[in-house]
């Protein structure tokens, strides 16, 4: 019987993972039970994400326990099938861990079409195509003629989030780590520019390459990267936090407020001015005369009597001296 070789999470991780993390670990290979398919991993996908399943319940998804085989996507080939829909020699998508052989069950176990590259359906129509094509589309609106900066552009994700942004139209602006993998994103995947944020000129190059400032950030991976994006953010700015790379391996968070909330909990950070709003402004005026006339508001107002005291009133609002809404009693 062919023997399985499991890669099992030891121990969590402080910071970077080490080696003695992991063990590698010889078992039987399972026999799929019924309506179940015996694949054998071919390809197995490695992304960031894992790490903070290394994690006790600190990501977005539950742990790998302690003893338990490091999850993954693979792409394989059927051995032995207890499922009519599949035959042996079939090629696969899973969630098939690391190891030699996964068991699983439809709809967890897909067909995939032999002609395309089994490395695609772990890319472009894996994980990183998913979120490239969502993150891109469904949050980031992009249009043509605006500028989109991606962070770690030669990977993965950030490959292919680039190149579906050129193909609408828009300037796109990759950040990278040293100048092999900034001379591919340009030369190789077409963007426009690519800056390594590994110089100390960083932030200055970002500017130069986003003379219009910036419209979309598909951020990958947050700290210093994210702080020379910030300033270059024009009006109407969408900032797609899909991974923050640079928090994930981190002992202590970085200074201010914690951006890992942001993409954990997908909370909705989004700026607005309320004079871009106007057509709603006779709808809630409409509604809070109809609380007010019904005394189902409660208000209180800070009333200084003589317009001469004006400027006092304000300083002392803006250092907290008001309490309720601040008011001047000219006449
Ligand atoms: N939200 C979601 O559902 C979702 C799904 C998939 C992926 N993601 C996120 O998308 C991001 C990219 O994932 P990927 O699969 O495409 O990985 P990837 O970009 O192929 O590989 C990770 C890259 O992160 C960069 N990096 C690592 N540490 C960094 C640091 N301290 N500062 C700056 N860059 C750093 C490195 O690129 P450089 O050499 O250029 O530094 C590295 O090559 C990750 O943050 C991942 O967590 C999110």
């Amino acid at each position: 019987m062919p023997k399985n070789r499991q890669i099992l999470l030891k121990r969590r991780p402080s910071g970077m993972p080490t080696l003695d993390d992991f063990q590698l670990v010889e078992k039987e290979r399972p026999e799929p039970g019924l309506g179940q398919v015996l694949v054998r991993n071919q390809l197995l996908s490695l992304d960031p994400y894992m790490r903070g399943r290394m994690d006790d319940g600190k990501s977005y998804m539950a742990p790998v326990e302690l003893g338990q085989v490091m999850t993954a996507h693979t792409v394989g080939e059927v051995v032995t099938s207890n499922d009519p829909a599949f035959d042996p020699g079939e090629k696969v998508f899973l969630t098939g861990g690391w190891q030699d052989y996964a068991i699983a069950q439809a709809p967890d176990v897909r067909k995939i079409n032999p002609a395309l590259p089994d490395a695609a359906w772990l890319g472009p129509m894996g994980l990183p195509g998913w979120t490239a094509h969502y993150g891109l589309f469904e949050l980031g609106h992009p249009a043509t003629g605006e500028t989109l900066v991606v962070s770690s552009a030669a990977g993965a994700v950030g490959s292919l989030v680039g190149q579906l942004a050129k193909a609408q139209g828009l300037r796109v602006v990759g950040i990278a780590g040293g100048p092999e993998k900034c001379a591919y994103v340009v030369n190789e995947l077409g963007f426009d520019a690519c800056v390594d944020y590994k110089v100390s000129e960083f932030a200055a190059r970002l500017a130069d390459a986003c003379p219009n400032g910036i419209d979309i950030d598909f951020e990958n991976v947050g700290g210093d990267v994210l702080d020379a994006i910030w300033p270059l953010l024009n009006a109407s700015a969408r900032i797609v936090v899909c991974g923050l790379s640079a928090h994930y391996n981190l002992t202590k968070p970085l200074p201010g407020p914690d951006l890992t909330k942001v993409l954990k909990q997908r909370v909705n950070m989004r700026g607005f001015i309320i004079s871009d709003h106007r057509l709603h402004i006779p709808k809630a005026i409409g509604e809070m005369a109809t609380l007010v006339g019904q005394g189902k508001l409660t208000t209180r107002n800070d009333i200084t009597t003589g317009l001469e005291y004006a400027p006092n009133a304000f300083i002392g609002m803006l250092q907290g001296k008001n309490f309720g809404k601040t008011l001047v009693q000219v006449a």
